[in-house]
């Protein structure tokens, strides 16, 4: 059974939603929860509808749901109402956005920079660059976001070698072991700390692993490609990388982000689960 229909996107005090124009208990025959497969905009999921008494029913929609399906408020939209399937799973709002993100495609224009939750959901690693160059202004917010991190006492023992030479970019990916892509990145943003500024090792660690992550999501955000590889604990190359950039004492490395600009395809990861949260007591 199937039925097909377009609705007006509709926002009230609280909810934003569209009404089901007939009553899907009659036409599908369910009693109890009404439970259907939905298609909007070309991409399915299956959820609960909202009664509203007398045979009336509403599918309600988030907010991020509404931006990442490239609809708005007042926009009418094509859906269409299935039966579930026996193996369907109901989702929840947050894993249903998880799933959005997987099929509807990334936008590629440049000039679009991602919000927040997008960039932190979509991010990925990626190993495979092309040959276009990455524009200056774009590197120097890359290291702008990576000196914004936070830091331990805010004490900013954090410092970074951006290398743009392509020799020294082939010196680098021979000196890691999972480092062949940094030949091909059309920069690398070496990550330091330095000993002096924090005494405490584990904190400088964290220190520059913040700064990292900041720097793989502003890359992302501005329609780039990146990938973290790992310096830090291995000691041939901790010392290897040393040597290339003749550290000085107080200053070692800790990772190196390599940038580029890709073609390859994000595949967007589900990770979310509930297992691992633990509320109030392990
Ligand atoms: C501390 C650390 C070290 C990493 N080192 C490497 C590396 O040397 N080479 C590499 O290709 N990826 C490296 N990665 C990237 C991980 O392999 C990647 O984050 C992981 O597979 C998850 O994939 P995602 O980044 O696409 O979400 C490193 C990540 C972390 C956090």
């Amino acid at each position: 059974m199937k039925k097909k229909f377009q609705a007006t996107v509709t926002k009230s005090d609280r909810l934003t939603y569209i009404e089901i124009p007939f009553d899907p208990s009659k036409e599908f025959s369910i009693k109890g929860k009404m439970e259907l497969r939905v298609t909007i905009n070309e991409v399915t999921y299956t959820k609960s509808l909202l009664s509203r008494g007398n045979g009336n029913y509403i599918m309600t929609l988030n907010k991020d749901m509404i931006s990442k399906l490239g609809i708005s408020v007042d926009g009418i939209v094509d859906v269409l109402l299935e039966s579930p399937e026996s193996d369907d799973k109901v989702l929840d709002d947050d894993s249903m956005i998880i799933e959005m993100y997987k099929k509807v495609r990334i936008k590629k224009e440049k000039s679009e920079n991602l919000d927040i939750l997008e960039a932190i959901f979509t991010r990925r690693s990626i190993r495979k660059f092309n040959k276009e160059k990455i524009e200056n202004d774009k590197v120097e917010l890359l290291l702008k976001a990576g000196l914004y991190a936070p830091t331990a006492e805010n004490k900013k023992p954090i410092e970074f070698i951006l290398v743009r030479e392509t020799l020294i970019l082939e010196e680098i990916s021979n000196a890691l072991p999972r480092g062949k892509m940094v030949q091909e990145a059309n920069c690398a943003i070496v990550v330091c700390g330095n000993t002096d500024i924090q005494k405490q090792k584990g904190f400088v660690i964290e220190d520059g692993s913040a700064s990292i992550q900041n720097i793989l999501l502003a890359a992302h955000g501005m329609n780039l490609s990146a990938v973290w590889c790992g310096v830090y604990p291995m000691s041939k190359v901790v010392k290897d990388i040393r040597n290339i950039f003749e550290l000085p004492s107080n200053i070692f490395p800790i990772g190196i982000v390599a940038i580029g600009y890709s073609e390859e395809e994000r595949v967007i990861a589900n990770r979310y689960d509930k297992e691992k949260i633990h509320i109030d007591k392990w």
